[in-house]
């Protein structure tokens, strides 16, 4: 994009939302410019937020990155992630001709780097902020493609709300688009967190790994098929049609990353615990079906009707920490000032 002079330096404060993916970004064209090697889907949730205020001073210097804590208190960011954080606004510097400097202050809503999309809702947060704090208001895609230039190209698609793809290879660059809105089908996402932890291995090293996967091919060309069908279940808000396709692409991801050389063994024995109550749940008339981005946790995709009985059954399991209610939701909303 090019500048649209002049340029303010404001303050803007933005909360943007997880998502889940129904089909999933594992493994890229290029690496360095996040551009997946296939197209994914994925559902904005509404509960699961990245809070972030982006202060612009028109003054060039080192910008300042802070963890928010949910009481208020602002301290310095961990270096890896202010370093993410600063990397990610010399992307926003360069395509907006802003030549200042930035106060970014973020928290979360939910546990941070657990395989809950954290970087996604963080840089969508973060982009989204930024922009505003310049008096910048992008075009869906541009504003997309900004976020992808963070390196998680998932938060190309959390910039957007409701059912969203982003297409893969070179026309990722133009950023996600959204299929259909929140109110199309308010499905629901009880999340059954496993483990809250940092993950062991990386999405960005997953992507690296994923080539190595004797499977990954195999799986690239069976892709195509699969969007196809995930995009027409959508179109007919058919749950009965969805739950096996998301089911069996998040144990898709699982197999290449396990047979990624080194393999990557992002489950927990509770996750297969989990995996097997829903198809006890299933075989009892309930429509809940399970997904896994890279980590433990399961996000069970159900009607809200079901809702409640799945989250009680899912608590009551060995293994499951706790569990977070989510749903469809519509992207970023402005938020209250962090400082
Ligand atoms: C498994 O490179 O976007 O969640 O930076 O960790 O959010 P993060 O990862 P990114 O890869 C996403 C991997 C995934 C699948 C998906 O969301 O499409």
């Amino acid at each position: 994009m090019t500048a649209r002079a002049p340029l303010t330096a404001g303050k803007a404060s933005v909360a943007a939302p997880a998502n889940i993916a129904f089909i999933k970004y594992w493994g890229a064209r290029d690496l360095a410019e996040a551009l997946p090697a296939n197209a994914s889907i994925s559902m904005t949730l509404s509960a699961c937020l990245s809070h972030s205020t982006v202060a612009a001073r028109p003054e060039p210097g080192p910008d300042e990155v802070l963890l928010a804590s949910p009481g208020g208190a602002l301290a310095p960011a961990p270096a890896g992630f202010s370093r993410r954080v600063v990397g990610h606004l010399d992307v926003l510097r360069r395509s907006t001709g802003f030549a200042g400097s930035f106060r970014v202050a973020t928290v979360n809503s939910f546990p941070a780097s657990a395989g809950l999309a954290s970087s996604a809702s963080g840089f969508a947060a973060l982009a989204v902020a930024a922009l505003e704090s310049l008096g910048l208001e992008l075009p869906a895609g541009e504003l997309s493609a900004l976020a992808r230039a963070s390196g998680s190209a998932s938060a190309a698609r959390s910039v957007l709300g409701g059912f969203v793809e982003l297409p893969a290879g070179l026309e990722a660059r133009a950023g996600a688009h959204v299929l259909y809105p929140a109110e199309h089908w308010s499905l629901c996402d009880v999340i059954a967190l496993i483990e809250t932890g940092e993950k062991e291995v990386s999405s960005l090293e997953g992507h690296r790994r994923a080539p190595t996967s004797p499977y990954f091919e195999r799986r690239l060309e069976q892709l195509p098929e699969k969007l196809a069908r995930v995009r027409s279940a959508l179109a007919a808000r058919d749950l009965e049609a969805l739950g096996p396709l998301i089911e069996e692409e998040a144990i898709d991801l699982h197999l290449i990353a396990m047979s990624s050389r080194p393999g990557i063994f992002y489950w927990a024995p509770a996750t297969l615990v989990v995996l097997a109550e829903l198809r006890a749940l299933r075989a009892a008339g309930i429509g809940a079906w399970g997904t896994m981005d890279a980590g433990p946790n399961v996000h069970v995709i159900c009607e809200p009707r079901d809702a409640a009985v799945v989250a009680d059954r899912l608590a009551s399991l060995p293994g499951v920490r706790s569990i977070l209610s989510d749903g469809v939701g519509s992207g970023p909303a402005p938020a209250a000032d962090l400082f």
